[in-house]
């Protein structure tokens, strides 16, 4: 059984620890936020170190969930043992990066959308390849590997679109409430409506656009819908909006 060190326990660390119950780890924790670690640590049995270094020396791989913007200067304050497993999901800090600043550690990054890990249901992005962090991901959802740091940089943008559709189905729901229909009519429909058409995606062998002609009858009310929205440039604004995440996250 491995222990696990989790630098940084925030939002992230708190929905992958839910998901990791059962799965053999032991965990230690970060001690800032004393009160959210101790919270943790008393729900889900782990132990909380006295310091950052205390939880690389006591971990035999850490999961780093620090604050994107200045977690990677804190991970350069603290000493790695040689070939010890690093994860970061720290948005926008890439490999090179971080094997600046774990000196000898095996450095890999990682892409999850949180709170669907807690329910086991979250895609998890990894890079590079790494059988280690394979299995410890594999508990909190389907995981994807790259051989290719360009490449899953771009799949990595999945986690501001992960929490886009959380926004846009909070939307819907809202006019369907606002057109009377009862909340939690409105909230099982919009996301009962997504899990299947997602659960389609992911079963049929069609091609897509065969699916997608397949669901919109000419001239019904599918169509009438999209050609609004596409009036709109509703469709497209995704574009606009993943072309900005992709160039944010690619920087670091
Ligand atoms: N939320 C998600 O679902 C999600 C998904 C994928 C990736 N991520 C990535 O995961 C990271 C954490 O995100 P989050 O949403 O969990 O943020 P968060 O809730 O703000 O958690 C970050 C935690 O790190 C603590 N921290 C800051 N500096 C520290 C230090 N020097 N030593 C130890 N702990 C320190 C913060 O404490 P204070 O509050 O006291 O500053 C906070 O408790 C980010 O890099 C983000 O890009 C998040």
């Amino acid at each position: 059984m491995a222990t696990i060190g989790i630098l940084g326990v925030g939002g992230l660390a708190g929905l992958m620890l839910r998901g990791l119950q059962g799965s053999g780890h032991r965990f230690i924790l970060s001690p800032r936020g004393a009160e959210a670690a101790g919270r943790l640590a008393a729900e889900f049995g782990c132990i909380v170190a006295e310091s950052n270094q205390a939880v690389v020396d006591g971990a035999d791989a850490v999961f780093v969930s620090l604050p994107a913007g200045s977690g990677a200067e804190e991970l350069s304050r603290l000493t790695f043992r040689a070939g010890q497993p690093v994860l970061s999901a720290m948005a926008g800090t890439g490999l090179a990066r971080l094997a600046e600043v774990i000196g000898p550690a095996k450095g890999a990054i990682g892409m999850m959308p949180g709170y669907a890990n807690a329910y086991r249901m979250g895609p998890s992005l990894l890079y590079p390849k790494d059988l280690f962090w394979q299995d410890f991901l594999s508990h909190v959802g389907p995981v994807h590997m790259f051989d290719d740091e360009a490449e899953y940089t771009v799949a990595a943008t999945f986690g501001a679109f992960s929490g886009a559709t959380v926004a846009f189905m909070a939307h819907v729901i809202g006019w369907f409430e606002a057109q009377g229909l009862r909340p939690e009519v409105a909230r099982a429909l919009v996301a009962g409506t997504l899990r299947g058409n997602a659960e389609v995606l992911l079963r049929e062998p069609r091609p897509l656009a065969e699916i997608a002609k397949g669901v919109t009858t000419p001239g019904g009310i599918t169509l009438q819908l999209l050609d609004i929205l596409n009036g709109h440039g509703a469709l497209t604004a995704w574009d606009e909006g993943l072309d900005a995440v992709l160039t944010r996250i690619s920087q670091r």
